[in-house]
């Protein structure tokens, strides 16, 4: 059962259910030394964070939140040991077989961003009908990012859009943002409003990159596997303390009155 009243109270966090993120990026990092801190295999660790993923997920959707997308696996980390990547592609065919159901019984869309091309075929296997036969739960839309990366996502929508140009579909002088933005799978759901990164560092490593023009950015000390829903929670609440303001002025900006002595023009 969705719980939606005006507000959450987990722990000792109080969330306002009003001003809720409609979409929530994360780039969910730290396993690897979660898993390095206790003398165990960086895979434990990847383990642990898939067990987290299924946590906020869960969390995410209890808020009644639109859509979630989680940075899983990015088009560089093909460049990590084989026996690393082995074991992410094993992850996420467990995860897929395992969440089969929740996400049927709990109306979450599954999708998929990125190449995923380069993928093995078992991934593909569970992943494909997944994708499927989830396609018209609405309740949330969970993307998973895999192979993804946000320099790769812009090349291939300047790709789709050169062709229209050639073939004549649209002028290179009707080309807009927004002509982009619906060549981009990451924003079928929207523009991210807040983008959280766990594991301390400060960096966007290329995710989402057009989509985050205006999000709101928080970033997190705890490694992934750590995080919670309180940590949820809290990195909303601080969402919800920010001003968006787009480029405009903000709610309380003042207009002085020119000095009287101003030159007039
Ligand atoms: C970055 O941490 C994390 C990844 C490259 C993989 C993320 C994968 C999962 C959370 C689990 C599998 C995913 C799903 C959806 C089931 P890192 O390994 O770079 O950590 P480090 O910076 O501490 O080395």
């Amino acid at each position: 059962m969705l719980i939606r009243p005006s507000s959450v109270n987990e722990s000792d966090t109080t969330l306002e259910v009003r001003g809720l993120p409609s979409h929530i990026g994360i780039i969910m990092d730290g396993n690897g030394r979660w898993a390095q801190l206790r003398g165990l295999d960086r895979s434990v660790g990847h383990r642990e964070g898939s067990a987290a993923v299924r946590r906020i997920v869960r969390a995410t959707r209890r808020l009644g939140i639109k859509a979630l997308t989680v940075y899983a696996f990015s088009e560089q980390n093909w460049e990590r040991p084989e026996l690393e990547v082995s074991a992410l592609m094993r992850l996420l065919e467990d995860y897929l077989l395992s969440e089969r159901e929740e996400l049927l019984d709990t109306g979450i869309r599954l999708q998929a961003i990125g190449n995923l091309g380069r993928l093995p075929r078992f991934v593909r296997a569970v992943l494909d009908p997944l994708r499927s036969d989830t396609a018209r739960n609405d309740e949330m839309t969970l993307t998973l990012a895999l192979s993804y990366g946000g320099r790769e996502e812009i090349a291939t929508a300047a790709q789709d859009l050169a062709r229209d140009v050639l073939s004549g579909r649209i002028r290179a002088d009707e080309i807009t943002p927004d002509a982009l933005r619906v060549r981009m799978p990451s924003l079928a759901v929207g523009d991210p409003d807040l983008v959280i990164r766990t594991g301390g560092e400060q960096r966007i490593s290329n995710f989402l990159l057009y989509g985050l023009a205006y999000a709101e950015l928080v970033f997190s000390d705890k490694l992934w596997p750590d995080f919670s829903a309180h940590d949820l929670y809290t990195a909303i609440a601080a969402y919800q303390r920010r001003e968006r303001r787009y480029g405009k002025v903000g709610r309380t900006a003042t207009f002085a009155p020119p000095p009287n002595d101003a030159p007039s023009s």
